[in-house]
This record gives C-alpha cells, sequence and structure tokens, in this order.
C-alpha cells in the first residue's frame, strides 16, 4: 500500500520507535526491501537520491516503488532523498512521490528557508510531506559532495526557528554522522541532539546510517529520530552479492542469477536493521 510518510513518523514520534528509509537504485533493491519489509510486518521507505534519478529517470523509479506497494498490505513510502532543486522536487511531487525532502542545507539560512517554504507551499496543497535539512550531514552521496564541510553540528535554536518559519514537517539534523564509508567509529554528539529534540517538536531524520554502531541508533531514536536512512550499506551488500555469483560461476551472464544473489544480501542486511528501529 502506498502511503505519505506523515502518518507514519507523527506515530513513530509518538510511539517511540523509527521507521527506515533505504535508497534504492534499481528493480532488485526494491524487491528486497519490500521482502524485508514484509518478513519483519514493517512499514518501509523508498527513497531515490537525485543522481540515482538520473540514472534511468523519476517515473522508472515511481512506477517500481509504487508495484512494489501495490503487492502489499505494508504502508510503502516513495520519498525524494536529498532533493536538490524546486524542479526536481516538483516533478517528483507530479510524478506520484509521497514523501519529498528539500535540502538546501548549503544555502545561507534565509535562503534554506525561503526555497524550504516554497517548497512546503506546492507539496501541501496536495498533502504531500516535506523533510528539510539545517547543518551539514557530512561524507558523499552521489552528487552531494560534503566531504570538505566541517560537518558543523545543527544549532537547536535555528532548528527550531526553521521549522516554524518553513512549515516543514520532518527536520535532518548534523549530529555527527556523515553518508559514505566511516573511516573510525562516528561520534554522535548527544548533547546537540538532546537540545534540538527539546525545542524540535516534529520528527526528526538521521542521514548517514551506515556504520553507525546499533546502540547509539537506539539513543538516537529515543531522542527523536524517527526516520533512520540508510544507502552506503546497501550498495554494498548488493554488489558483494552479485560478486560473490561471479566468483562461484565465472561464466554465468544471466542478469536474475546474480540479481537474485544481490538481492538476497540486500535482504539480510534490511531484515536486521527493520528489527533493530522497532526496539
Ligand atoms: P549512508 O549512505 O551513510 O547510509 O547514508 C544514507 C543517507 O543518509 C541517505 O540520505
Amino acid at each position: 500500500m502506498l502511503v505519505s510518510s506523515k502518518e507514519l513518523l507523527d506515530d513513530a514520534l509518538k510511539n517511540h520507535y523509527a521507521v527506515g528509509a533505504f535508497n534504492v537504485e534499481n528493480m532488485e533493491m526494491v524487491l528486497a526491501v519490500l521482502a524485508a519489509a514484509e518478513e519483519t510486518n514493517s512499514p518501509v521507505i523508498m527513497q531515490t537520491t537525485p543522481g540515482t534519478l538520473k540514472y534511468a529517470g523519476v517515473d522508472f523509479y515511481f512506477a517500481n516503488i509504487k508495484a512494489a506497494a501495490q503487492r502489499t498490505k505494508i504502508p510503502v513510502v516513495c520519498h525524494l532523498d536529498h532533493g536538490n532543486s524546486f524542479e526536481l522536487a516538483i516533478q517528483a511531487f507530479h510524478a506520484g512521490y509521497t514523501s519529498i525532502m528539500i535540502d538546501g542545507s548549503k544555502l545561507p539560512f534565509e535562503e534554506n528557508i525561503a526555497l524550504t517554504r516554497s517548497i512546503v507551499d506546492v507539496c501541501h496543497a496536495g498533502d504531500i510531506p516535506v523533510e528539510a535539512e539545517l547543518g551539514r550531514v557530512g561524507g558523499k552521496e552521489d552528487d552531494l559532495d560534503n566531504t570538505k564541510s566541517k560537518n558543523p553540528f545543527t544549532d537547536p535554536q535555528e532548528a527550531a526557528e526553521f521549522v516554524e518559519k518553513t512549515g516543514c514537517d520532518f527536520l535532518a539534523v548534523a549530529v555527527g554522522t556523515a553518508h559514505g564509508v566511516y573511516k573510525g567509529v562516528p561520534q554522535i554528539n548527544f548533547e546537540v541532539l538532546t537540545k534540538i529534540h527539546e525545542l524540535v517538536k516534529i520528527p526528526l531524520v538521521l542521514h548517514g546510517t551506515s556504520g553507525v554502531p546499533e546502540d547509539q541508533v537506539i539513543k538516537c531514536i529515543n531522542l527523536g529520530m524517527c526516520k533512520v536512512n540508510y544507502a552506503t550499506d546497501l550498495r554494498i551488500a548488493y554488489t558483494h552479492g552479485v560478486k560473490e555469483y561471479i566468483k562461484g560461476s565465472p561464466d554465468g551472464f544471466d542478469p536474475k542469477k546474480y540479481g537474485a544473489f544481490g538481492m538476497d544480501e540486500v535482504k539480510n542486511y534490511v531484515v536486521q536493521k527493520m528489527n533493530l528501529l522497532k526496539n
């Protein structure tokens, strides 16, 4: 069942759990995430970045995710991750995406507010919720490169003002995580997160969760993180599965065969994360 993220994340906030948001990049990843959601009976957010959308187009990803959603009674959200322009956000909205992120975090504060507000105005008219970002989550995801930023934390007072002025439904905040593969163990600033949670009353979003130790993820959920994003580890899992198949069958040439190996690994990973997020 294709649903909006609004009711799911408001319920998660009220009942202190989180919904997993998994980046899908091909049909096999959509099927694997769907299988994991069914096995664990978990609502799920499937999301695509601008880089992914460049690969096959908004219409193709929406059709894949919608087809998956129609096969199940489990709530499935189709979410735009890190929407990087007004045009792309509106394109996804018109394509049928049921949740939109606009990421103006690289812009000056007032410009981020103005861009986010303009997306909120359009999306709310169609009952579609909006995730925004304030502060810089570090690392690199597709074309979004924050490797050189100093990963400054989100300012809690600014976060409260930002939510008030934009009317956004969920807020991604920078508390020490980064996109991509961590070089060491990530250090989440729980003091900053606690202050944000005190001042901001909407669901918060944790980006860059691949590689974050599970106890830190649980602590984040207890401090208001209601949407937890995983991308890098799904890519690694899929590719590992494909490589394993090729290793065992170097003469194989059927994409369905190696795709199945990739799917299996993604499904196993997502099942594990879905069980974690319920706690
Ligand atoms: P990771 O690639 O670190 O899991 O981050 C995912 C993410 O935040 C997607 O927006």
